[in-house]
């Protein structure tokens, strides 16, 4: 009989990911997924532990879901409940202890036998799952992606865990140590997705350029899986995220150069721009080591867009500090970013400093490192129009014959255009720009807007 299952997805693109794969994981078993919570006899809350209160918002949500469970108890239906991702991982047993209707709390390292456990839920037995196997089993056992189309724009993960220890940050401790996937199951994973649709692909990892798989003896690095992802005739674009400073490597930043389908992007967290509060964080770079990063990579790549996360109000983060960090925004230039205030983790070394930094000061920094960030991203895009770029459309829009896509420099792009062209590469007229994406013109084809998939396109021009 099936079952329905919602999965509820928080935080960063590997959740996104690894819902996806528990959807996979849990078809075979009969669980079809709905996005009505309501409806659902299974519901996976795939947590995130990244930033400030996160286990208290899964605790709030489970208080509703124990509400949800009785209305559907009193209609005579049946609902488990299971808790995924990095609070589970972090803090599973408090779970279990705590939330009486938590009946599975499963850790990112055994998504592979989530079916197993959420059967084993609706037979009354609870389980604990967060054990990290040493044979990093996880993806190999998961099933194969059928063949269904797909949209045209994915995320496979390649690398998982960190090493790095920056001392502020709870995924070494909740995703643990850094391990990498095998280059030969990356490249069947990346055909099966070339195969149902998939046209770009963004390798993921928690610190994806540090990614070292191993085939027949030898440690691919990520150029060079990029490199052979590259040779797949229908994935037109490549994407990576996130990486460390320390790990760009020359031959990653020459791929930047030499690989037409690695789009000029490149997200690249520097945190902060004072040297003390850098060797504070353990980051093991400093602001110049950074900023000559940047030049090599612009060297290779000129029109690269560059993104970023930046922590204010690090513990002992001064003023003379604050002035550092943005400094280096104006020097950079982003053409987008993340920042935010820096929230104590327990069990972290920073969240023993005894100079926490008073949250009015943290306010205060935020809004003028946002100001500053916010008109480095309008003035990207703003630059942007009256230029010819290459859109890959994902999706319709959402008003009436509106289709919306990518720019290499992961802008939004919104044009009047056929469904037809969804998946394919088109070039579009930029014509305006907002602080957060693009209108565009299809480039018209013998005066004809509804044009040819790109592929087409390439053969006729
Ligand atoms: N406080 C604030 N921001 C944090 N991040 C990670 N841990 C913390 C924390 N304790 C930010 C970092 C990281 C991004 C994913 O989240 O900037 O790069
Ligand atoms: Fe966390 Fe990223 Fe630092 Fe690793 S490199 S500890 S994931 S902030």
């Amino acid at each position: 009989m099936t079952k329905k299952v919602f999965i509820k997805t928080y935080g960063c693109q590997m959740n996104v990911y690894d819902s996806a794969r528990m959807a996979e994981a849990l078809a075979p078993a009969g669980f079809a997924e709905t996005d009505d919570m309501a409806d659902a006899e299974l519901i996976v809350l795939n947590t995130c532990h990244i930033r400030e209160k996160a286990s208290e918002k899964v605790y709030s949500e489970l208080g509703r879901l124990r509400v949800l469970q009785a209305e559907r108890a009193a209609a005579g239906k049946e609902t488990r409940v299971a808790v995924a991702g990095c609070v589970a991982q972090a803090e599973g047993a408090e779970i279990m202890a705590r939330a009486s209707v938590v009946d599975v709390v499963v850790g990112p390292q055994s998504y592979h036998r989530i079916a197993e456990l959420a059967e084993g839920a609706f037979a009354g037995r609870r389980a604990l799952e967060t054990e990290f196997p040493a044979d990093d089993g996880k993806f190999a056992a998961l099933p194969a992606r059928p063949l269904s189309k797909r949209p045209p724009a994915a995320f496979l993960t390649i690398q998982e865990g960190c090493d790095k220890f920056c001392t502020f940050c709870v995924v070494p401790y909740t995703r643990g140590a850094e391990s990498s996937r095998p280059p030969s199951h990356i490249l069947a994973e990346a055909r099966r997705l070339a195969a149902s649709g998939v046209r770009e692909v963004t390798v993921l990892g928690q610190n994806v350029n540090a990614y070292h798989g191993v085939e027949d003896g030898q440690t691919w690095s990520l150029a060079r899986l990029l490199g052979a992802l590259a040779d797949i005739p229908e994935i037109e674009r490549l994407r990576y995220t996130t990486s460390h400073p320390a790990d760009m490597d020359d031959d990653l930043i020459a791929a930047h150069r030499d690989l037409p389908q690695l789009m000029p992007y490149l997200h690249l967290p520097v945190q902060s721009g004072s040297d003390r509060i850098l060797r504070a964080m353990n980051r093991k770079h400093t602001a110049d080591h950074y900023l000559r990063l940047i030049d090599g990579i612009r060297a290779a790549r000129p029109d690269i867009a560059l993104s970023t996360d930046i922590i204010v109000g690090f513990p002992g983060e001064t003023d003379q500090d604050f002035g550092d960090t943005m400094r280096l925004v104006g020097e950079v230039g982003y053409a987008q970013a993340y920042s935010f205030k820096y929230s104590e983790r327990p069990g972290t070394p920073a969240a023993d400093l005894d100079d926490q930094v008073a949250d009015a000061v943290k306010t205060e920094r935020l809004a003028a490192l946002q100001e500053a960030l916010n008109a480095q991203q309008a003035a990207f895009n703003t630059a942007c129009v009256g230029r010819r770029l290459p859109v890959l459309f994902e999706r319709a829009g959402r008003n009436e014959g509106q289709i919306v896509g990518r720019s290499p420099y992961l802008q939004g792009v919104h044009a009047e255009g056929s469904p037809a062209l969804i998946g394919a590469v088109v070039e579009c007229d930029i014509t305006a720009a907002s602080r957060n994406s693009l209108s565009g013109v299809i480039k018209s084809w013998n005066g004809d807007a509804s044009v040819a998939p790109m592929r087409e396109i390439h053969g006729r021009l």
